[in-house]
């Protein structure tokens, strides 16, 4: 359902993002590995539409999307989740969540509150929903950023690092949250760059493991974490399971 095909991308004379061409099924859950610094970020917001490639092509459902064509139609279906929450401090936990829906009319007032109030209460924040972000914890910020994704009804969420910027006693909300997006929406499309290898592992049905902005290997977690075939992938693995 989403392709995206020979994508560069350059900042200046820096080249980050050195052709990448992926295929992502409908339902499939896809971890995205590598060192810091080797594009993952970028490609996430290329995907986005946040970013402009600097060449290359982003196919959803066959159809092309760049930034001039569709961005409100595209970033429907495919939300983002972001390792610093991104939410609108001087607007309260209800106001973040509605804001996109009514902002684009998908949603009456009355729709939104309502649907809010949903998702507020499945991740047990409803007593929450008058606070302003900075009166929550990380855990909870990124719970309702989830949310505020999930109100759009995304058929693809795109995770950077969803909990990087979270104690360790957090974690396990946030990743509880996605694994309940999983769990009750099988068509769930998800894209999630993440440190957490563990998770990733658990988690993800397909694993891309990134270098210096190309795809160096790309399999099952079994694949990829058990019988890593690049020589690259070997040591950043070796790496990480030292630390
Ligand atoms: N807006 C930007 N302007 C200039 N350089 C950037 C910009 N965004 C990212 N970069 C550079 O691109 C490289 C890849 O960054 P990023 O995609 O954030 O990597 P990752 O998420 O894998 O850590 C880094 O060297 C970073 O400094
Ligand atoms: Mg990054």
């Amino acid at each position: 359902m989403l392709e995206v095909r020979n994508l560069k991308k350059s900042f200046g004379d820096k080249k980050v993002l050195k052709g990448i061409d992926l295929k992502i099924d409908k339902g499939e859950v896809l971890g995205i590995i590598g060192p810091s610094g080797c594009g993952k970020s970028t490609l996430l917001r290329c995907i986005n539409l946040l970013e402009e490639p600097t060449s290359g092509e982003i196919f959803y459902n066959e159809e092309k999307y760049d930034r001039s064509k569709n961005l409100s139609n595209y970033r429907r279906e495919v939300g983002m989740v972001f390792q610093q929450f991104n939410l609108f401090p001087h607007l309260t936990v209800m106001e973040n969540i509605t804001l996109a829906p009514l902002k684009l009319g998908i949603l009456t007032k009355d729709e939104a509150v309502k649907a809010a109030k949903r998702y507020l209460k499945k991740i047990d924040l409803l007593d929450k929903a008058d606070f302003y972000p900075n009166e929550l914890s990380g855990g909870q910020k990124q719970r309702v950023a989830i949310c505020r994704t999930l109100i759009m009804n995304p058929k693809v969420i795109l995770f950077d690092e969803p909990t990087s910027a979270l104690d360790p006693e957090m974690i396990g909300e946030v990743t509880k949250l996605m694994r309940d997006i999983k769990d009750t929406d099988f068509n769930m499309t998800m894209i999630i760059v993440s440190h957490e290898m563990k998770f990733i592992k658990d988690f993800c049905s397909r694993v891309v493991f990134l270098d210096e902005g190309k795809v160096i290997e790309d399999g099952t977690p079994n694949q990829i974490f058990n019988h890593p075939k690049d020589e690259k992938l070997q040591k950043f693995l070796s790496k990480i399971n030292t630390i």
